[in-house]
């Protein structure tokens, strides 16, 4: 899709279609208003007739020519004034679908006119790129009986209050940000025999060469050489080999980077800890921690941040086999820390583990992993949040508000010492479970032992990285989130 910004008024613009908003209480937006004299007050008649009230994300198509436009969609953006973020991106997102659905080709959308509470103009344009390609997002490669979908190709937005340049890199930051959660999408919703360990290697390369990024992918012999023998221990029961995927962005100079690490399990059956059928197919979402870290990292690249970043992505199967790890087998991590294997299916913190050691010789500002975590994040937190432990409370309050800012939620767990007892083991320094209780922070209790020596944060995406169900697929979360973190750290204000 093209995206471009207008200056034109409504009633001048030619387009397949127009999208404008409706507010609560019969109160028309500016470009509303401007349609309505048009047509003589026809949609004050409308809205006073109660066809549509104006509750954010109602819609209703007007099928007849208004001005220079084939057709117009209203769109209701609650009370004026006081339109949430996570309402406003719903509103286009709908407003989007619908004229989709009437095969429109060309869109002008004045949908971010509209004030949209404790946000600015440019968060509104850069947001309803995000939420127009959310909308618009299929993942259909893979089926050959599909009918081609005539989709809209291209979307002008009108933004009254941005001047010219700031409309221009409102776009520009829409797009990278929408393209890396497209990307992310993408790598998660392929199956697991297609995206391995060696595929996510093999498009860390060529986001490598997209992006002028340093690559720097490390082989079983390499983590054998170094002694990861936690990452090693989850591969042993696969076919496939395991990756460490390293990926450094440089924005500037030699300052400490902003390591990111994502959990890269590309499919995780549980190993000889076997899981349940039900919904196994799922975990070939296990590795959207990866993904959303090679969106991230060409997010800042494509946005030239002033910011070094060194992405980690160890990635690997969890497989049973005759070479699997089994229960109450004892493995020497990368740290020296011998695990004891109480649970094969415990193994997203035994990857991460060893990475977030590795991580350590970069000389980190601050490391944030991200994964797809446990089970109890979702039961704890649902879809709405994902779940935040961290050793330190800054970086735990930046990276809260970066996820408000962004529309992209996180919420903090404790961390404290006294869980840490649900880790000990007769046998190792420790289990890599904690039992029943407090599931989220015993993982992250777990991964606590291997992050003391610099500001850490863990980010438990199990509930929001996809969606099952009929809506099954990734979502692209906390892309959003980490984006806007980065771009505060690289701009303090
Ligand atoms: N990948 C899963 C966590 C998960 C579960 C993500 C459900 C999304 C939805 C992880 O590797 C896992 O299996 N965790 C176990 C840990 C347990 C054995 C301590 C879990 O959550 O059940
Ligand atoms: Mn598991
Ligand atoms: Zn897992």
């Amino acid at each position: 899709m093209e995206y471009t910004f207008t200056q034109e008024a409504p009633e001048k613009f030619a387009t397949d279609c127009l999208i404008v908003g409706i507010h609560e209480n019969g109160l028309l937006s500016q470009a509303a208003t401007a349609l309505d004299h048009l047509l003589g007050g026809e949609i004050t008649v409308i809205v006073q007739r109660g066809d549509i009230e104006g509750k954010p994300g109602q819609t209703l198509p007007l099928l007849r020519p208004v001005g220079q436009a084939q057709r117009v969609i209203l769109v209701g953006m609650g009370l004026q004034g006081e339109c949430k973020a996570a309402q406003f991106k719903e509103a286009v997102a709908r407003a989007v679908q619908v004229a989709a659905d009437l095969h429109v080709k060309k869109i002008g959308c004045f949908l971010p006119e509209i004030v949209i509470k404790d946000r600015n103009p440019a968060w509104g344009l850069e947001q309803a790129i995000v939420a127009t390609e959310d909308a618009l997002y299929r993942f259909d490669r893979l089926k050959t009986r599909t009918p081609k979908r005539l989709m809209p190709h291209s979307c002008a937005f009108a933004a009254p209050q941005l001047s010219e340049t700031d409309a221009k890199q409102a776009l520009i930051a829409g797009q990278a940000l929408a393209r890396a959660i497209s990307f992310a999408k993408d790598l998660a919703n392929l199956p697991g025999n297609m995206c391995t360990p060696s595929y996510l290697a093999d498009q860390a390369r060529a986001l490598g060469t997209r992006t002028g990024i340093t690559i720097t992918v490390l082989e079983e012999s390499d983590m054998q050489t170094l002694g990861m023998g936690a990452l090693l221990a989850v591969a042993r029961g696969s076919h496939e080999p395991a990756k460490l995927l390293v990926l450094e962005y440089r924005g500037e100079g030699t300052k400490a980077p902003i390591a990111l690490v994502g959990k890269g399990v590309t499919f995780d059956s549980g190993g000889i800890s076997i899981k349940p059928p039900a919904n196994m197919d799922e975990m070939k979402f296990d590795m959207c921690g990866a993904a959303t870290v090679l969106a991230t990292v060409q997010a800042a690249a494509e946005l030239k941040l002033p910011i070094n970043i060194v992405g980690l992505v160890p990635t690997t199967e969890n497989m049973p086999g005759g070479s699997a790890i089994k229960p109450g087998d004892i493995v020497t991590s990368l740290s020296g820390q011998t695990i004891e294997i109480l649970n094969t299916d415990a193994e997203g913190r035994l990857i991460l583990c060893d990475a977030l050691t590795y991580a350590e010789r970069f000389k980190p500002a601050a490391v944030i992993d991200i994964a797809t975590l446990t089970g109890a994040c979702v039961i704890a937190l649902g879809s709405q949040a994902g779940g935040l432990l961290s050793n330190n409370e800054a970086l735990s309050q930046e990276l809260t508000s970066a996820g408000q800012t962004a529309a992209d939620r996180i919420w903090p767990l404790p961390l404290w010492e006294e869980y840490q007892k649900q880790l000990d083991s007769n046998f190792a320094d420790m289990a890599n479970i904690g039992g029943r209780e407090a599931g989220t922070i015993t993982a992250a209790c777990f991964l606590a032992r291997f992050t003391e020596n610099y500001p850490w944060a863990h980010l438990d995406i199990a509930g929001i990285a996809y969606k099952g169900g009929k809506e099954k697929g990734a979502t692209g979360r906390p892309i959003s989130l980490l984006v806007e973190f980065l771009r505060k750290r690289a701009h303090p204000t």
